[in-house]
């Protein structure tokens, strides 16, 4: 197949571009800086001589966006709506003028879009939006705004022969350098991998092997359309989560951390802390109910696998 990847260059599009050229299909990728073979210059926000790469294509997988690891100064905030909105907008109008309009077009969500909950687990039929939670910053609600205009985008572009699914992910965990399993472990094994605000918010996650194998098997199954939670089955408080990941890499202790501990922390690393105490518990209803079994469904195993791949990994380097 041709696969299309608007904003490919990041952590998720290093995972599908590596996974999918490996099983020998050809991978496009659209980037504001191309570097390298394979990528074509685009701006995210209008059409261009890129969208002739979109006729003929089987797939678009598109994941641009301002990265939401960083302060949420009224900027940022703006740069992260305005990225996702304006890329799923012109990659819709880039399809609705294709001669010939891929099959699928994977667009990528969050897990984020469901509320802040501890007592029960989302899933796309029966989870909660999230927005106007008591108890939790106001400032919360512009996440989940974010990616209900995200999805909006999509529904409302025109692409009458290309089936389009909204992918609801949760923290895709891969041994890369930079990536959100990367920066956990470091804390972890500086010892700073402890519970946070009581350690009681949930954290939804999924392998990255098992990422690749559900975008693929979205791919196939043409009965699939809409919004889908790429979640592994078990989402655990973050107490768990961090102890799992400590045990994985043999550190022993992880020194908890208060609210505001946290939020020193990141500011220091130039982030907010909704990322770390917001409660996602989020479960992947419509895969398991379409017949998807997942490789890594239980934490501590996937953390194992995780941090032995990252030994190997570093280990050569
Ligand atoms: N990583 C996760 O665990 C996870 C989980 C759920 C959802 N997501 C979402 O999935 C998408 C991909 O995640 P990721 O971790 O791969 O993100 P990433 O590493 O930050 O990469 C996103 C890509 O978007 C492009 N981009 C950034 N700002 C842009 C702008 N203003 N206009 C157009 N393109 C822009 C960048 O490509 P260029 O600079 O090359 O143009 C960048 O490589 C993101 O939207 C993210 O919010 C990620």
């Amino acid at each position: 197949m041709k696969i299309v990847l608007p904003g490919g260059t990041g952590q998720v599009g290093g995972i599908l571009n590596r996974a999918l050229t490996a099983a020998g299909h050809e991978v496009v990728v659209l980037t504001r800086r191309p570097t390298r073979g394979g990528e074509l210059r685009w701006d995210g926000s209008a059409l261009g001589p890129w969208s002739e790469t979109i006729n003929g294509s089987d797939v678009v997988i598109n994941l641009a966006g301002r990265s939401v690891s960083c302060r949420y100064t009224e900027e940022n905030l703006r740069a992260m709506m305005d990225s996702r909105v304006d890329s799923a907008r012109v990659v819709g109008e880039a399809i609705a003028a294709a001669r010939r309009p891929p099959r699928v077009w994977l667009q990528m969500s969050t897990a984020t879009i469901y509320a802040h909950r501890f007592d029960a687990p989302n899933d796309e039929a029966t989870g909660t939006i999230g927005g106007g939670e008591p108890d939790v910053p106001r400032y919360w609600d512009f996440s989940v705004e974010i990616a209900k205009n995200w999805e909006r985008e999509q529904q409302r572009a025109r692409t009458p022969h290309t089936r389009k699914v909204a992918l609801r992910s949760a923290m895709v965990m891969s041994p890369d350098r930079g990536g959100v399993f990367d920066y956990l472990l470091w804390l972890a094994r500086l010892g700073l991998g402890g519970p946070v605000a009581g350690g009681a918010q949930y954290v939804s996650w999924i392998h990255d092997h098992d990422f690749v194998r559900a975008a693929t098997f979205l791919i196939d199954r043409d009965d699939i359309t809409g919004p889908v939670n790429l979640a592994a089955p078990a989402p655990l408080p973050q107490r768990a989560f961090m102890s799992a990941l400590r045990t994985a890499w043999g550190v022993p202790v992880g020194l908890p951390a208060t609210k505001w501990m946290a939020e020193i922390g990141a500011f220091a690393l130039r982030s907010d802390t909704e990322l770390l105490l917001k409660s996602r518990r989020v479960v992947p209803g419509r895969l398991l109910e379409a017949g998807f079994a997942f490789d890594h469904a239980e934490w501590p195993q996937a953390a194992d696998e995780l941090v032995r791949r990252v030994r190997q990994e570093r280990g050569r380097s």
